[in-house]
């Protein structure tokens, strides 16, 4: 098995598909077999611009194809679980964007499906992958700041109703929650756990979508507070803070370049950890590792970790 090429497919070919294959094409065993979109030009000239072996105006087609090994599914979030399922079925290993659902239930579905095909499924969290955070994890895990008493993060930009339909639109899934919350979210989660408790609320735009959300997750003994919204900016600097320090992520934090420790409320130290091309190269190596070695899914982003992340949104959702 070795190091042998891992054959990808990419469907809906976007914003996202663009970058990520910006990324694809700096792994030295990942190769573009096949790419779909409802449009057959657009697949031609994604697919001449990446060097992809076969364009496609369907997506069912690039799942027939069987050559193709793993499927990244890059559409807008209510069409995840649908693709992921049908992906699965169709014998394909899966990488699909975030959020990989609009709720539990699709969540819990998607995993049952890799289970039953036995095949590999992942939501696309490449932030988890990136080596800033990596290190900040493991610097964490050693005690570096203490037990972690507070988080702070958000995730907030100016978004336009006509730049940013996706974002705006709610039968697509739109809202900040879904489509930047869950990084917050996702940072508290990887650091401190299922919270003991979420308050939340949110500001709506007269569709009900939400413009902007704010949350609180609750621990034993910390406390994270949150935020995200498609109408405001923020900084996007995220503090963790302990019982001896705090690290600072550089903003933005979700692809930081590099992070500051502070001991005592003194600077200690930077750190300087870049990503490889956009980020989202850490995310396909494990991927194909996790490939190679016959997993179903990765022990830095598990089947759980997926399940438990929804069940949070849920829960903010239905709160806020
Ligand atoms: N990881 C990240 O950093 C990141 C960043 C941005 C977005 N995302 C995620 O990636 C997904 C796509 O986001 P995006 O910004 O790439 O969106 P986008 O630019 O609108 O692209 C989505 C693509 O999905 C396809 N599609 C299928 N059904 C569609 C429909 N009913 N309406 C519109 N497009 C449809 C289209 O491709 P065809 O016309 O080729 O079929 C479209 O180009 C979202 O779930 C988002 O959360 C992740």
């Amino acid at each position: 098995m070795g190091n042998r090429s891992i054959k990808w497919g990419i469907v809906g070919l976007g914003n996202i598909a663009t970058q990520f294959a910006s990324d694809l094409i700096l792994i030295e065993n990942a190769e573009l077999t096949a790419v779909a979109s409802r449009d057959l030009a657009k697949a031609e000239e994604f697919g001449g611009k990446f060097n992809a072996l076969r364009m496609y105006n369907s997506y069912d087609l690039l799942f027939e194809d069987s050559e193709v090994e793993i499927v990244y599914i890059a559409t807008p979030h209510n069409s995840h679980a649908e693709l992921s399922i049908k992906a699965l079925e169709s014998g394909k290993h899966v990488l699909c964007e975030k959020p990989m659902s609009l709720s539990f239930k699709d969540t819990q579905r998607i995993i049952d499906a890799s289970k039953k095909y036995n095949r590999f499924f992942m939501e696309a969290f490449w932030t988890r992958f990136i080596p800033s955070v990596q290190d900040v994890l493991q610097k964490i895990d050693n005690g570096i700041i203490g037990d972690i008493n507070y988080i702070k993060a958000d995730f907030a930009f100016h978004g336009s109703e006509t730049e940013n339909k996706r974002l705006f639109d709610k039968e697509l899934g739109g809202g900040a929650l879904f489509d930047i919350g869950v990084y917050p979210l996702f940072l508290s989660y990887i650091l401190l756990g299922y919270p003991k408790e979420i308050a939340a609320k949110a500001i709506k735009h007269k569709n009900d979508i939400d413009l902007q959300t704010s949350m609180i997750l609750q621990y034993e003994t910390a406390q994270s507070v949150l935020h995200a919204s498609i109408v405001s900016e923020s900084d996007m600097k995220a503090v963790i803070a302990g019982t001896k320090g705090r690290i600072e992520l550089n903003a933005p934090w979700f692809i930081a370049d590099g992070y500051s420790l502070y001991i005592n409320e003194e600077k200690e130290a930077t750190f300087t950890s870049p990503a490889l091309g956009k980020g989202y190269s850490h995310e396909i190596i494990e991927c194909q590792n996790c490939i190679l070695n016959n997993e179903i899914e990765s022990n830095l982003w598990s089947h759980q970790n997926c399940l438990d992340l929804s069940r949070i949104v849920e829960e903010v959702k239905n709160k806020s």
